[in-house]
């Protein structure tokens, strides 16, 4: 038997406003799970925290945040809370390093202080760097080539620091790129600026953009442009719920690479969204955007045999087709 209940632990969901934390806290509720949402509100939002009790406080305030675990007790933190985009960390590495690693550190030591040493990590393909070869295990040599991706690393390597001194226990999913929406059309993916590639598409067949602009049409790929793998927001948060499970009954560090091993080129998403959408979708091909790299696509058996992850929406076309849903219903 299980030395603990999934139902009565408690979950603190960092990051909670945002794109993935929002759906987290969704599944969360819906698995019978308490949690408590903390977030600063600097790129998420009030209204997309419909589970859980939100608590608005900012990482950089470590005083703040170790009284927070002074007068609250949990079993597992999950941390989602993160700036994303790669072009402006290489504008302002500060606000990277600042809000990914230090204010990180100081969440990890609050936990340390009150015995919290249950952690779960949002990562990203960004640590690997250029791909040496492809599909991308979780042992691929990490060389990050932006301060996004170096970022990430640094916490991974702390992370590591931690769990040997401290005795803290963490498991880190690297997502290759998060897709989808909530397939009950409640939560959407929304970020200002949006920089992503699906709701950039769906906002030029909403008609609210004029055309979508192809970052490079000459990279080595069978139709020259850049080939990813798209992940289900879905099934990102059934790790996680999954990660809880390994992490509380196996009290062991891990790392897992997340996504569905299947690549697509954008010229293959801006199809798959017109057939989905049944809208015209004009496109403009200009210049490569630096830091792209021509293929991303995850090896990510350790997580189907380890953590028993089955994704349940890996084809584009529930991740197009969702994401329209829920942009249509919440414009
Ligand atoms: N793209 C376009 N036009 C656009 C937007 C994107 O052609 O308007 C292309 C990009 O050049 C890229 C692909 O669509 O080839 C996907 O781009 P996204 O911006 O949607 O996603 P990325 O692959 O750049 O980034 C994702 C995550 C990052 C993470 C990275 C891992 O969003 O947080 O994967 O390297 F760092």
């Amino acid at each position: 038997m299980k030395p603990y209940k999934m139902d009565n632990i408690k979950v603190l969901v960092v990051g909670g406003a945002g794109f993935i934390g929002s759906h987290m806290l969704k599944m969360l509720h819906k698995s019978g799970i308490h949690a408590t949402c903390l977030d600063d509100l600097s790129t998420g939002y009030r209204e997309a925290v419909r589970y859980g009790t939100l608590v608005e406080m900012d990482l950089a305030h470590a005083a703040a945040i170790e009284k927070f675990f002074a007068e609250n007790s949990f079993d597992v933190v999950m941390h989602f809370a993160s700036f994303i985009q790669v072009g402006e960390s290489v504008l302002d590495p500060a606000k990277y390093y600042q809000n990914n690693f230090i204010n990180t550190k100081n969440l990890l030591d609050a936990m340390i202080i009150h015995n919290v040493n249950n952690f779960i990590f949002s990562s990203t393909a960004a640590i690997y760097g250029d791909p040496q070869y492809t599909p991308i295990n979780e042992i691929h040599p990490k060389h990050p080539v932006n301060p996004y991706g170096r970022s990430k690393w640094m916490v991974e390597q702390m992370l590591e620091d931690y769990d040997r001194a401290y005795g803290l226990k963490s498991i880190t999913l690297r997502y290759f790129n998060a897709a989808g929406a909530d397939p009950d059309g409640e939560l959407a993916e929304r970020h200002i600026p949006e920089t992503h590639l699906i709701p950039i598409i769906l906002r030029v067949a909403a008609g609210k953009s004029p055309h979508l602009q192809i970052f490079g049409s000459d990279y080595d790929t069978p139709d020259g442009t850049c080939i990813r793998d798209y992940v289900h927001v879905e099934d990102l948060c059934s790790a996680h719920l999954l990660a809880i499970e390994k992490l509380l009954s196996e009290k062991k560090s891990r790392q897992y690479n997340l996504g569905n091993g299947q690549g697509f080129s954008v010229k293959e998403v801006v199809e798959e969204a017109g057939r989905i959408t049944k809208r015209p979708i004009a496109v403009l091909v200009s210049a490569r955007r630096p830091g792209d790299v021509p293929v991303l696509v995850a090896e990510a058996s350790l997580a189907r045999t380890e953590l028993n992850w089955h994704p349940q929406y890996s084809s584009l076309g529930d991740m197009v087709a969702h994401a329209w849903a829920a942009n249509k219903k919440l414009s």
